[in-house]
């Protein structure tokens, strides 16, 4: 008997510090102590082995017992229901919720998808390559044969475990891949990360986009490439722009232009922007060069073609005054969240 006594004590004790939240824990509680199997139960199941000269007074424990363990499980349900801690901890439930921050578009995917989705409804394609490209896809059918100086411009990074491959410096590697498929004729416009081993600085990056445009079908003339090259300016910067053609070199092109579009910014009268020429050099063109054709078992007796390539990141640069060609790969929040619900 006094160790039943005792034995009350420490799980009046226990019952005090129960602190298991919420209505899930006030249910545990009845179920612990309260329930058909529960601990009161089984003390009024003792009953039977007290003295009957100590009944009355071990009953009124009992009750004074059972009361108590009613009182914390009333209190714990209460709590449950409002939401409160059984420690009587208070959740404000009018507090604002956690942040799921929402991301926008990248200012360099929106520029790209502008670019392609003019020239998607020209009816061409889209077409993607790999980026660890081997030297036959992005230099040699491209008519840019080992020691050959053009290469120079385009000095890339190789891979020293792989010396046959090589980050591609342009995404013409996509052409030739799409070409070698044997399928005309061929309009595709590619999408890409390239890769140049250059000084990194405000207007340069060791990696930065491109689009390219390649049509190839019979009887495809310059006439041809000019004017898509102008439907797109006009779609692309309005239709007062004027654009010039300057007589170039790629070695996959012949004839091969460097195409000009009057600064949007000055309206051609000369600024910093354009090295107050009025002029911004925007892409690179030129009829496929025979070779290439045959590089693809092509018959360029048959067949004819252009091609067209431009990077992203300068008409990106124009398009939201950005001054630093560095921030679009920082990946700085305060830089991109500027972007939020731009297109
Ligand atoms: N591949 C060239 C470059 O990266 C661009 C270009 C593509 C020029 C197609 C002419 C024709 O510089």
């Amino acid at each position: 008997m006094e160790q039943l006594l005792q034995q009350l004590e420490s799980w009046r004790k226990e019952i005090d510090a129960y602190n298991v939240p919420g209505a899930e824990g006030a249910e545990q509680f009845r179920i612990t102590y309260l329930g058909t199997k529960g601990l009161v139960k089984n003390l009024m199941g003792e009953m039977k082995n007290v003295p009957a000269d100590r009944k009355r007074e071990f009953g009124q424990i009992l009750n004074e017992f059972k009361q108590f363990t009613e009182a914390k499980y009333n209190s714990l349900k209460e709590a449950g229901e409002n939401g409160q801690s059984a420690a009587g901890v208070d959740i404000d439930l009018t507090l604002p919720g956690n942040v799921i921050p929402v991301g926008s578009r990248h200012p360099i995917s929106m520029m790209r998808n502008r670019i392609v989705s003019i020239f998607q409804r020209l009816g061409f394609s889209v077409a993607e390559g790999p980026e660890i490209e081997d030297d036959w896809h992005n230099f040699t059918a491209l008519n840019l044969p080992e020691h050959h100086p053009a290469r120079d411009m385009q000095d890339t990074f190789y891979i020293s475990t792989h010396p046959a491959w090589l980050l591609r410096t342009h995404t013409s590697n996509i052409q030739i891949r799409e070409m070698e498929k044997g399928k005309l004729p061929l309009r595709i416009i590619c999408p890409g990360r390239v890769y140049r081993n250059e000084t990194i600085s405000a207007r340069s990056h060791c990696f930065f986009h491109q689009v390219e445009g390649l049509y190839i079908d019979e009887n495809v003339s310059f006439a041809d490439l000019k004017q898509t090259l102008y439907f797109f300016v006009q779609e692309m910067y309005g239709n007062d722009v004027k654009v010039r053609f300057r007589p170039s070199y790629f070695p996959f092109t012949e004839p091969s232009a460097e195409m000009d579009i009057s600064c949007q910014l000055c309206k051609g009268a000369g600024c910093n922007v354009c090295k107050y020429t009025g002029w911004l050099e925007i892409l690179g063109c030129g009829m496929v060069h025979p070779k290439v054709l045959e590089h693809c078992n092509i018959d360029p007796e048959k067949y004819t073609g252009f091609a067209f390539g431009m990077g992203v990141e300068r008409p990106a640069l124009l398009k939201y005054g950005i001054n630093d060609i560095r921030l679009f790969s920082e990946n700085d929040v305060r830089f991109l969240k500027q972007f939020r619900g731009v297109v």
